[in-house]
């Protein structure tokens, strides 16, 4: 059963890639027990171990707690094929060492990467806890703290140690802090979970009509809002599906991606997805209209003019909210003119929660700039948005749009 005053701490662990690094100290036994209040909490764990820690408890326990081969070496062939230094590194959404022996840490203050694990703090750029552990007179050593203080300046979160009664004998601080205060220090580094357990789907980008095998319409939209939102949804914990048009941006890291090239395409993935969305967003600049043919051959250039029908394309996000059950839906809404009239129209019209209007007749916002000044509206209240960049924005909206679900 789950304590009330758990359930936090659960939903700031909940899927988050954990790398544990062990270094050779007595305290290394307690790792076990760390790796298990981990996966407890949800996390998904993977160790490195230094050499000297291999002789305090075998890679074998670890592997068999954590589920997941454990590293040791940075010039194992086999291990480097199986996931490289540098993907391990990228994949850890923080990086925990405990116990972190004087040795290991002065080697990290010295920027050394002469192992596997000294290798992979200087890889990653993820959040790092060091949990000391060793005798109280290395401890409390000149160079061991000039080491920790310049590490704690450099972002490193120093959780202990502890006082108390120590193996060799001695009394005083150089005790690792217990496995499940360990786990709150790294919990305590994972932010905003408003977003935890929700599925947000998210539609982005432009869409191209094709009319002929070599040509097609479209328009400017560069698809950045989209995948600013996903990425800042996937930081509140989300899971987060985009549902892409053509655009050339990198996915956002723990983003599903889906893409698609036609406002049809899109329109088939988004129904296909919005029974399990908890979330809709509609950001993506869906072409209203499309050529009623597609002509299989490249169409020759003859007359002056050419005409081509154009039929209407199915509006996806009124299509979305139409669904029951209905996820939380919010659209976009682009307008040169009469913001208020037109977007409060449009959330009425296609059945929204939300919509985000901006004002595209401003050069410095929208479309392919990278700022971005909006007036969201519900079907109560209005808020503004004042000109920031897209990535700061995202993270205000998704912050909106969580608290409109509570
Ligand atoms: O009607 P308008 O195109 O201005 O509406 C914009 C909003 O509707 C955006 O959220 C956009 O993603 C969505 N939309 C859609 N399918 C369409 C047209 C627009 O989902 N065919």
């Amino acid at each position: 059963m789950t304590q009330q005053n758990e359930q936090p701490l659960l939903k700031k662990l909940a899927s988050r890639r954990i790398l544990l690094g062990i270094s050779g100290g007595i305290a290394a036994y307690k790792s076990a027990e760390l790796v298990r209040r981990l996966q407890d909490a949800g996390a998904d764990v993977r160790v490195v171990m230094t050499r000297a820690a291999q002789e305090f408890i075998t890679p074998l326990t670890l592997q068999a707690l954590s589920g997941n081969p454990v590293h040791t070496s940075l010039l194992d062939p086999e291990a480097e094929a199986a996931m490289g230094h540098i993907e391990l590194a990228r994949w850890a959404d923080l990086i925990c060492i405990a116990p972190a022996t004087a040795d290991v840490i002065a080697r990290i203050r010295a920027g050394m990467a002469d192992d596997l694990l000294t290798t992979l703090c200087l890889a990653s750029k993820a959040p790092k806890v060091l949990a000391p552990a060793m005798n109280q007179a290395m401890w409390s050593d000149t160079h061991t703290q000039q080491n920790i203080n310049a590490l704690a300046q450099a972002g490193y979160q120093i959780a202990g140690p502890a006082a108390g009664s120590q193996a060799c004998g001695d009394v005083g601080f150089g005790r690792m802090l217990e496995p499940e205060q360990i786990r709150d220090a790294i919990a305590d580094q994972f932010g905003d979970t408003s977003l935890t357990g929700k599925h947000v789907v998210i539609t982005a980008g432009p869409t191209r009509e094709a009319f002929d095998p070599v040509r097609f319409i479209s328009n400017h939209s560069s698809g950045k809002m989209g995948f600013e939102l996903a990425r800042a949804a996937s930081h509140c914990g989300a899971r987060v599906t985009l549902i892409a048009g053509p655009v050339n941006l990198p996915t956002p890291d723990r983003v599903e991606r889906c893409d698609v090239i036609s406002a049809d395409d899109m329109h088939k993935a988004s129904l296909a997805l919005a029974p399990s969305a908890d979330i809709f967003i509609g950001c993506a600049a869906v072409a209203d209209y499309r050529p009623a043919q597609i002509e299989t051959q490249k169409i020759k250039k003859s007359g002056d003019t050419l005409s081509i029908e154009l039929v209407k394309n199915p509006d996806i996000i009124a299509d979305v909210a139409r669904q029951t059950p209905k996820p939380f839906c919010v659209g976009f809404a682009a307008e040169t003119n009469e913001l208020k009239k037109h977007a409060t129209g449009k959330l009425t019209r296609k059945g929204l929660d939300l919509i985000i209007a901006n004002d595209v007749s401003n050069q410095a916002i929208g479309f392919n700039s990278d700022d971005n000044a909006v007036t969201v509206y519900s079907h109560s209240d209005t808020t503004e948005f004042s000109q920031c960049s897209k990535a700061q924005l995202a993270n205000q909206l998704i912050e909106l749009i969580a608290t409109h679900l509570d």
